[in-house]
Parts: structure tokens; C-alpha cells; sequence
């Protein structure tokens, strides 16, 4: 790559330097963070004259709007205007991947929470009593809340879809055993920490600026510019990072940044728009409940030889992204098993929920919850532990998925052997037992999680990036890209990637905000990919430059371009050190009039993918691990605690330990947060019950695992992963899996006669009904 190739000593140096930037790297956003010094959209700097706003939203799930009176809101004192579809001057249309979700409602509302107006007043408490001062009068109608009622009434998004591979039926015919059963696994929310909002400031000429707290600055500009009726380049959009995303600001950071400039648009004045915390969890979509049904057929010694799966999403009442979430459903729903007959399919459920979206794992976990509950049953009824039916159907090299990709440099086996070793499972498994026999009052359960998980947009189109890189005449560097920094440390990598290519220090290069004008037409920060995508174009920004620099260098010290290196903040021939340092260099390119500037374009080479008959090659490579999880189970109470979560991670080779580890043990929290406290409820009318922290329960420090342990897979990496690190966003997500049937086991152990049911979040009252639960039928 960028390692001068002929010099095998000088290589081995140049590793030495990458491996102690690896290792010391911290998230170079910690130390703003710590200070309390990091930008948000709430620490703008707002222009004087600034308007605050407040969204007015549906009090109703489903109905026609009879009449809004808004006079006595509008005479408050401070309150400026109220905005409705009425002055939208472009389309009342926000929908991204299908036309069907208005910015405002006109005529009738489709979920609880629905944006109908915006205040915009001169502070946001004005806002907020004017908004109590609105009175609306809805014709109620039907509410569908769940997807089987949708399914029932025939309410859907878009026409279904479904993969196949082999004959699953004639499969099922050989079947030694073939179980069926239902799935439940519920919403999540995403408690970023910073809530939804935007800042629009009117510049020159109806140019307006927006500072959003967005994944998708694009998505962003593009739907402000509909909406507005105006070209996309009068619209700039500026991140400088969120607290936080999960995917809840891939799309729905949307909405209330065209909001914002819509006011801006009409007043020509700058207006900020944050969310509260009670407005964000009601206004906003969810992590997609799933229910689904599954049929799975094995032979005598285990062997999965069909499985059938039907996915019903809860989409909510636009599609926002459901349809793509849907796909990664179906990619994903044979987990790290090789199944050779194989049919999924899944209906995008149209309900009268917020529309719910992405969240870290989109789809991928709901599909793998639904196989790992069909195993647990199958070896429940054929009485064998789970992990003999994973531990047989692991994938292995050049087993064809269901979507016909090839699977190559597969470490499904190698994760799950080295777990098995590496931390005893026999041992752990012999400490569980010995604890069961003794005990009577708590209960021990163990469960193993493999995970395979593909990297790349489904949507093969999305998969490219770009980097702006200058190297200003002092020698410092400032690059500018498509990546979001979300608080998963992309920032950090970009610097590493320079910093290494140059070899300068990193406090040398500055990442910039990204910016719509600087880096266009980008896809978000999502897929776990941002790091490949980015960092590809950044390292080929930086790779041209460096060319362009030896090029200099050569004729300066007049020797071959070939045999300069540049390290250390020096220019190097071959091992001997030149007096030509960095800054040196740069100074002589300028008077040489060579362009300290590149725009490199990176797009995944490879990926393909014919939704007509659903076959191609979507991912660049595969994540693979294994989880080891134990919990004990107070059998009176029905609380529980996690003892340990025991993984061995496919990092390939992590360019930043410390911050990988840290997106590891994230993920693996809110996974185990999903699967067995945050519990998400509506009324029957539609109305979000879990509206704030009381009532919504996120993992604290006292739910983390006492014992959380990480070893890296020592695996090659791949090319398409930035310097062979793979991608680790989402991936160990789907550890937290394993709770669930980590659980289910204990319960298990307690009563014999608990009737096994997959009904997640595995809450703590839902442990103690089934430890006392007597068998419904036998
Ligand atoms: N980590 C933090 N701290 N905050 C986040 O919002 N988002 C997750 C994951 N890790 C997130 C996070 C999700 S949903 C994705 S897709 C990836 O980060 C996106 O970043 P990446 O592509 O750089 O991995
Ligand atoms: N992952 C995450 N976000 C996305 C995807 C995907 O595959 N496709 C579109 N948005
Ligand atoms: Mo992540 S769900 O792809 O933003």
C-alpha cells in the first residue's frame, strides 16, 4: 500500500511506528469531552435576534383534523408565527426512500407525536405555553399499533420481500426435526445524549446555513432543499459532532433541521430548534419491534437443513428506512450458520407509530434474534444443549449465504473454537452446574452468541466517500470528509491515517466540520462503514500528496523519488536520514507551485447486488465472534445480574485498540440493554407509555456485566477495511443476544416446566412469571 515495498527493515520500522500509534491512540475527542468543551448544536453561538421554536404535535394516533385554532397561541406575547404545510413553499415531503411522510400533517395524522406546526417565538419558553394554548379538535380513527394488526387489515409500506436458496420445502420432507414458533422482539430507543435539533441562519442572497446534529449532512441539505423549493447549493449543512446517534439521526435528524430553516426562509432570521427530552421520545422512531414466525428443520446429528422465517416489522406510519432495514433483516437472519435451504421473508408493517429507523445493527439483530430463538427451542425439545446445534452449522470458508455472496476469510469457527479455549468453556460450564446443585434460591444460565455481520451499505450505490485534504504552508493539515462523529472515535482514525501516511505528529492535522460545501453528496455516517468509506478517500488523499512531495524532494536532494521516504516529520533517503524536515518540504513545494490540496473519491470496489432475483455479493467482507455470557437469576425476586460476557472479537488488525474496545463493550451493553431491560411501550391508542428515564430503562454502570472481557481475534484483516482494521460500530450489538437465553437457561435450571418463549426484553418481571409459570399444555 502506502510502505515503500523494497525496503523490508525500513518497513518493519514504519510498523513499529503504526503499532505504538495504535496502542497509545486515545479518542482524541476525550480530552475536549472531559473539559466540558465539546460543540454540540446547543453550544452554538446564536446571532442576535435569534428565534427559538417548538413543534406542535399530534395529541392523537389516527384521525382527520377537524379544526386547529391557533389565535391565542399566536397572541401570546414573544410569539412570532406558527408555521404549518401551509408555508412550504417547495413539497411537504421528507420521505427518503419512499415518497410518503409529510414534514406537517395537513388533513390527518398518522402517529402520536406527529409534527402538525412549528412555534417560533423569542424564547423556547414562550414557544412552549403558546403550544398549550393550541386547540385541535381530530375525528379519531382506527390505530393499528401492532404488525400483526397491520397484517391482518393489510396495511403495509411496500410490497414484501423474500430470499431464498435450495428447496426449503422438499428440505423440510428430510427433516429429522422440524420445529415452528413465534418471535417477539421489541422497539428500542436510541437516548442519544444530545436530543434532535438544528440551528439555520440566513446568509447572503436566501443562502442558509444549518448546523445540525445529523448523520446524514446530505440527506439533510437535499430534503431542506425540496421542502424550500431551492437548489441544494443554497443550503449548507455543518456537523461538528453528535452526542451521540445509534442511527436515530440518520434520517430523523431531518425533520427539524428543514423545519428551523423553513422559519429562517420566512423571516430571515437565524432560529434554533432542540428538542426536549419528552418531545424526542415521543415525536421521534425507534429501534423496529419485529414479530415473526420461523420453521427450522434438522437432520440426526443436528445439521440445520431449512429454515424458514417470517419477518413482520413495525415500520411505523412512513417508511423513513424500514425498507432497507428489512433487507438487512433477510441478510442476516441465518446469523454465523450455514443453512443450504433457506426462505425469509418480510412485510414492512404500516402502523400508527412514529415511523421507527435505524439503530446500531438495522435489522440484522431482529433477523438473528429469530434464529437463535429457533435453536434454542429445537435443542430444548430434542434436549440438547443450544450450543451443540450453533457449534454444528458454523459457517465456513466459501458456504453460499442465502443471498448468494461467497463467504470468504470466514471466522465463525475460528471465534467460537478460540472462545471455547481461550476462556474454558468446559470450566465455566462445570462452575455453572455446580452452582445449580447447590443452590436453590438463585440460578446460574450460560449462553454463547456467535455473530456474523456484513459490511457495506445493502444499498450498493451508497457505498463511496470523499476527502478533502490541504496541507497549509506551515506544514499542519486539515481534512475535511463525509464522516460523522458520533462519539465511535471516526475522527480519531482520520487523524491516525495521516498522521501515518505523512508520518507528522497527529496534533499536526485537524479534522474539520463536516460540511455539505466542502465534502457533497455524501451518505451518512452509518453501516458501520464510515471509517472504511472515509478513510479509503483519505488515505489515497494523502497517498497522491505524498507522491507529489517525493517528487519534490527528489529533485531537491537529487536522488530517485523511489528511494525516499518521508517519517518522522523528515525526509528520509532509503534509511538515512536528509535535512529536509516536513515543514521544509511543504515550504519548497509552494515556491514550486505543486497543489498542497487533493479530493480523492473512494468507492467500494466488488459489491453488487440484483434485488430482481436477490442474489449478488452486497458486502465488502464479514465481522465475525463469540460471546460467552452468564447470568445469575435471584429465583425470588426475578432480578438478575450479568456475571460475565466473554468475547473473542474479529477486529482484523484494529488500528485503535482503545477506541475498538470501547465500541466493543458499548454495543455489548446496549445489546443487553435491548434483549432484556428497555421495554417500549404504547397504549392501545398509540400513546408512547415509556415517555421518559422513569419509565424507560436504560443499562446504568450497576446492569453492565461485572466481568466484561474482550480478546482480539488475531485474524489478516481485509483490504477493503481501512489499513485491515475492520469495521466495529454495530457488530457486537448482537453479543447482547446471548443474555436473553443466557437467561432462559437459568429460568430453565429453576422450572422444569417453564414453557420456553422468546419475548424480548427479557424484563425482570418476565423472569419471574416464567419461574413460577406451571406448563401450559402436555
Ligand atoms: N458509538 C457511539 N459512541 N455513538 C454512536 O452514535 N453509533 C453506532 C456505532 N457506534 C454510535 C456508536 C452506529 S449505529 C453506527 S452505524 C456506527 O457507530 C457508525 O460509525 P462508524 O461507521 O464509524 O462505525
Ligand atoms: N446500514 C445502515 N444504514 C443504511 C443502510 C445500511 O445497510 N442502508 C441505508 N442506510
Ligand atoms: Mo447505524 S444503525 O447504521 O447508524
Amino acid at each position: 500500500m502506502y510502505k515503500d515495498k523494497s525496503n523490508n527493515q525500513l518497513e518493519s520500522k514504519l510498523e513499529d511506528v503504526n503499532t505504538s500509534l495504535k496502542h497509545s491512540i486515545k479518542n482524541m475527542d476525550s480530552y475536549t469531552h472531559v473539559r466540558g468543551e465539546s460543540l454540540y448544536v446547543d453550544d452554538v453561538n446564536i446571532r442576535q435576534g435569534t428565534f427559538h421554536a417548538v413543534v406542535f404535535d399530534s395529541p392523537k394516533a389516527h384521525g382527520k383534523i377537524k379544526s386547529i385554532d391557533y389565535s391565542k397561541a399566536e397572541a401570546l406575547e414573544g410569539v412570532e408565527r406558527i408555521f404549518t404545510y401551509k408555508d412550504i413553499p417547495g413539497e411537504n415531503e421528507i420521505g427518503g426512500i419512499i415518497a410518503d411522510e409529510p414534514l406537517f400533517a395537513e388533513d390527518d395524522v398518522h402517529f402520536w407525536g406527529m409534527p402538525i406546526a412549528l412555534i417560533v417565538a423569542e424564547t423556547e419558553f414562550i414557544a412552549r405555553q403558546a403550544r398549550q394554548l393550541i386547540k385541535i379538535d381530530i375525528d379519531e380513527l382506527p390505530v393499528i399499533t401492532t404488525a400483526k394488526q397491520a397484517k391482518a387489515k393489510g396495511s403495509f409500506i411496500n410490497a414484501p420481500r423474500s430470499f431464498s436458496i435450495g428447496n426449503t420445502e422438499k428440505a423440510f420432507a428430510d427433516c429429522e426435526y422440524v420445529f415452528e414458533g413465534e418471535t417477539f422482539s421489541n422497539g428500542q430507543e436510541h437516548l442519544y445524549i444530545e436530543a434532535q435539533g438544528a440551528y439555520a441562519e440566513p446568509l447572503e442572497n436566501g443562502n442558509i446555513k444549518i448546523t445540525s446534529s445529523t448523520q446524514g449532512p446530505t440527506a439533510v441539505q437535499a430534503t431542506t432543499a425540496r421542502v424550500l423549493g431551492v437548489a441544494m447549493h443554497k443550503i449548507e449543512i455543518d456537523v461538528t459532532r453528535l452526542g451521540g446517534g445509534f442511527g436515530g439521526k440518520e434520517d430523523q435528524a431531518t425533520p427539524w433541521a428543514v423545519m428551523a430553516a423553513l422559519a429562517t426562509f420566512h423571516l430571515n432570521q437565524s432560529v434554533k430548534l432542540v428538542l426536549n427530552r419528552h418531545d424526542d421520545l415521543r415525536m421521534t422512531g425507534k429501534r423496529h419491534p419485529y414479530e415473526s414466525s420461523y420453521k427450522i428443520g434438522l437432520s440426526k446429528d443436528l445439521k440445520i437443513l431449512a429454515y424458514q422465517a417470517e419477518f413482520l416489522q413495525n415500520s411505523g406510519a412512513a417508511a423513513d428506512l424500514s425498507p432497507a432495514i428489512a433487507e438487512r433483516t433477510l441478510f442476516h437472519a441465518t446469523n454465523s450458520y450455514y443453512v443450504p435451504n433457506v426462505t425469509t421473508t418480510v412485510l414492512s408493517c404500516k402502523t400508527n407509530l412514529p415511523p421507527n429507523t435505524a439503530f446500531r445493527g438495522f435489522g440484522g439483530p431482529q433477523g438473528m434474534f429469530v434464529i437463535e430463538s429457533a435453536i434454542a427451542k429445537a435443542a430444548h425439545e430434542i434436549g440438547v444443549p443450544s450450543r451443540a446445534i450453533q457449534e454444528a452449522n458454523l459457517l465456513d470458508e466459501n458456504d453460499t449465504f442465502s443471498y448468494g455472496q461467497i463467504a470468504k476469510q470466514v471466522e465463525a469457527k475460528n471465534s467460537w473454537n478460540s472462545a471455547k479455549s481461550v476462556y474454558h468453556l468446559e470450566t465455566l460450564e462445570q462452575e455453572v452446574e455446580a452452582f445449580n446443585r447447590v443452590n436453590k434460591i438463585f440460578k446460574k444460565g450460560m449462553a454463547l452468541m456467535p455473530i456474523t455481520f456484513g459490511i457495506s451499505f445493502t444499498n450498493t450505490p451508497m457505498n463511496h466517500a470523499r476527502a478533502l485534504v490541504h496541507i497549509y504552508l506551515d506544514g499542519s493539515v486539515g481534512i475535511s470528509t463525509a464522516a460523522v462523529e458520533m462519539g465511535q472515535g471516526v475522527n480519531t482514525k482520520m487523524m491516525q491515517i495521516a498522521a501515518d501516511v505523512f508520518s507528522i505528529p497527529i496534533d499536526k492535522i485537524k479534522i474539520e466540520t463536516t460540511n455539505t460545501t466542502r465534502v457533497a453528496n455524501t451518505s451518512p455516517s452509518a453501516a458501520s462503514s464510515t471509517a472504511d468509506l472515509n478513510g479509503k478517500a483519505t488515505l489515497m488523499a494523502c497517498n497522491t500528496l505524498v507522491d507529489r512531495l517525493k517528487a519534490v524532494a527528489s529533485e531537491d536532494l537529487q536522488v530517485s523519488e523511489k528511494d525516499i521516504i518521508l517519517k518522522n516529520e523528515f525526509v528520509y533517503i532509503n534509511d538515512l536520514k536528509s535535512d529536509l524536515s516536513w515543514t521544509e518540504l511543504i515550504s519548497k513545494a509552494m515556491l514550486k507551485r505543486v497543489a498542497l490540496t487533493e479530493n480523492a473519491h473512494y468507492a467500494t470496489p466488488e459489491i453488487h447486488f440484483d434485488k430482481t432475483i436477490e442474489k449478488g455479493h452486497p458486502f465488502a467482507y464479514h465481522v465475525y465472534g463469540t460471546a460467552i455470557i452468564t447470568a445469575t437469576v435471584d429465583c425470588i425476586r426475578g432480578t438478575y445480574e450479568f456475571d460475565s460476557v466473554k468475547m473473542v472479537h474479529d477486529y482484523g488488525k484494529s488500528m485503535s485498540e482503545g477506541i475498538d474496545l470501547g465500541q466493543v463493550e458499548g454495543a455489548l451493553v446496549q445489546g443487553i440493554g435491548w434483549m432484556t431491560m428497555e421495554e417500549i411501550a404504547y397504549s392501545h391508542e398509540g400513546k408512547l407509555l415509556s415517555n421518559a428515564l422513569s419509565t424507560y430503562k436504560v443499562p446504568d454502570i450497576f446492569s453492565v456485566p461485572k466481568n466484561v472481557e474482550t480478546i482480539p481475534l488475531e485474524t489478516e484483516g481485509h483490504d477493503q477495511a481501512i489499513l485491515k482494521s475492520k469495521a466495529v460500530g454495530e457488530p457486537p450489538l448482537m453479543y447482547g443476544i446471548g443474555a436473553y437465553f443466557a437467561l432462559q437457561n437459568a429460568i430453565k435450571a429453576f422450572n422444569p416446566n417453564y414453557n420456553l418463549k422468546f419475548h424480548a426484553p427479557m424484563t425482570p418481571e418476565k423472569v419471574l412469571m416464567s419461574l413460577y409459570e406451571k406448563q401450559e399444555h402436555n
